[in-house]
């Protein structure tokens, strides 16, 4: 252990609470409790289930099978990403978000768990103050101490443990981070639409005092973008808002969530010309390049689909899968259980106050039901009491929604 870096020997005792409740819902651990892994019902997975754009799988397979463009694909790229990928990726902007950006807007990368270890580096210091909301990400913490050792984070309060409610006043929510920022200078403020785990989205006026409060504090804001193409609501007009009128917004975008591309890594970020001109330098050390196949696979499907309005189409209809596997589980909840539930915006999961510390209540109730949710408490304190449950992976598979809340409901009457 001594042998090992300070961080690492700091941070190592800090595993990510996701992956540790997972870990217990592993196949040995199942076995160990004396259930049938084949039963478990796990509403833990923070992934999507729907299928890829036919299109998309036709064009890897065009690629993978002609000689010259697989060649190609074993090509390094150019650390920024290629020059066609970032055309396609401003076209996307403007079609899904009305965003006025140009190629040196942007930057690809590896994912954007990469992506924003890298920007951590881009614009932190040690000593500086990342500000996010409470609850947040469970990734955020760690990715910010790993990338800059010695910086902080601080939280501002969106969310009301007790009445269960996101956003209940929005003023005080502007007012939160008026003093965070006058108090502590935080160098950026972060938070994800919609959001993991609540899945709701901050409303325009909130964003709009805090755009104000960061730009005239000469501050970042970050907009981590994972799940918008899950949307059950009108997206906010910041998602299109263009780092060429405001310099501090950066927008950190996947491609995870939206095509099922969760395990072919890619990202793209979105910033003002000298952030861009900083994530180069860093990515020139951390991946040295984007992956060329994903890039090119990416490139012709986006510049295809976008042209004859199939992206748009396939995204309809994923959406709308996404939009009846969270009605259904809130149904279930409802009936079954009958405890106070977040309403998704959009993303992937809802939040469920369960009013007892969820870090007994998750193993207790997996014990005895073979039903797992994730403890709240990893995402900020104002979720020790709640549990995040994610219909995502029960998309294509939306019979065993209910089932597990049954199984639940039963077990707590
Ligand atoms: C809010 C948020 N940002 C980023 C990520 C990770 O994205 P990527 O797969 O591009 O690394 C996740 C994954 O669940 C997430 O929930």
């Amino acid at each position: 252990m001594e042998r090992l870096s300070g961080i690492i020997r700091e941070q190592i005792k800090k595993p990510s609470p996701i992956r540790q409740i997972m870990k217990m819902a592993a196949r040995e651990n199942i076995l160990a409790m004396g259930l049938d892994p084949d039963d478990v019902i796990s509403y833990g997975g923070g992934w999507v289930n729907h299928p890829a754009p036919p299109r998309l799988i036709e064009i890897y397979s065009e690629i993978i099978n002609d000689p010259e463009a697989f060649h190609t694909t074993g090509g390094y790229s150019p650390t920024p990403g290629m020059p066609p990928m970032k055309d396609a990726l401003c076209k996307l902007e403007g079609t899904l978000a009305g965003q006025d950006i140009g190629p040196e807007n942007i930057i690809v990368g590896q994912s954007s768990t990469q992506t924003t270890h890298d920007l951590f580096v881009s614009i932190m210091d040690p000593g500086d103050t990342l500000l996010i909301p409470d609850p947040s990400y469970a990734n955020y913490p760690g990715q910010l101490s790993f990338a800059v050792p010695g910086a902080k984070l601080a939280r501002f309060p969106v969310f009301d443990p007790e009445s269960w409610e996101f956003a209940p006043d929005t003023d005080a929510i502007i007012e939160s981070v008026k003093t965070a920022v006058s108090e502590l200078g935080p160098k950026a403020v972060l938070f994800p639409a919609p959001d993991n785990p609540t899945s709701k989205v901050l409303p325009q006026e909130v964003v709009e005092g805090i755009a104000d409060i960061t730009e005239d504090a000469g501050a970042f804001l970050i907009f981590d973008m994972a799940y918008r193409t899950q949307m059950f609501v009108d997206p906010p007009a910041y998602y299109g808002w263009s780092p060429r009128e405001r310099e501090n917004l950066i927008y950190l975008h996947s491609n995870s969530k939206w095509g099922r591309g969760l395990g072919r890594r890619l990202a793209w970020l979105v910033a003002s010309n000298d952030v861009i001109d900083a994530m180069e330098r860093i990515q020139q050390c951390t991946i040295l390049c984007p992956d060329t196949l994903h890039q090119m696979a990416m490139t012709s499907y986006l510049e295809e689909s976008i042209e004859d309005g199939s992206l748009v189409n396939y995204l309809r209809e994923v959406n709308e899968m996404y939009r009846t596997a969270a009605r259904m589980t809130l149904q279930a909840i409802d009936e079954h259980i009958g405890y106070p539930r977040t309403d998704p915006d959009g993303g992937l999961y809802t939040v469920m106050k369960v009013s007892t510390d969820a870090d007994e209540f998750v193993p207790e109730v997996l014990k005895n039901t073979g039903v797992l949710f994730i403890p709240g408490g990893g995402f900020g304190p104002a979720l020790k009491e709640g549990v995040r449950i994610s219909y995502g992976p029960l998309v294509s598979s939306l019979e065993r929604i209910e089932e597990g809340m049954e199984r639940v409901g039963k077990h707590l009457a």
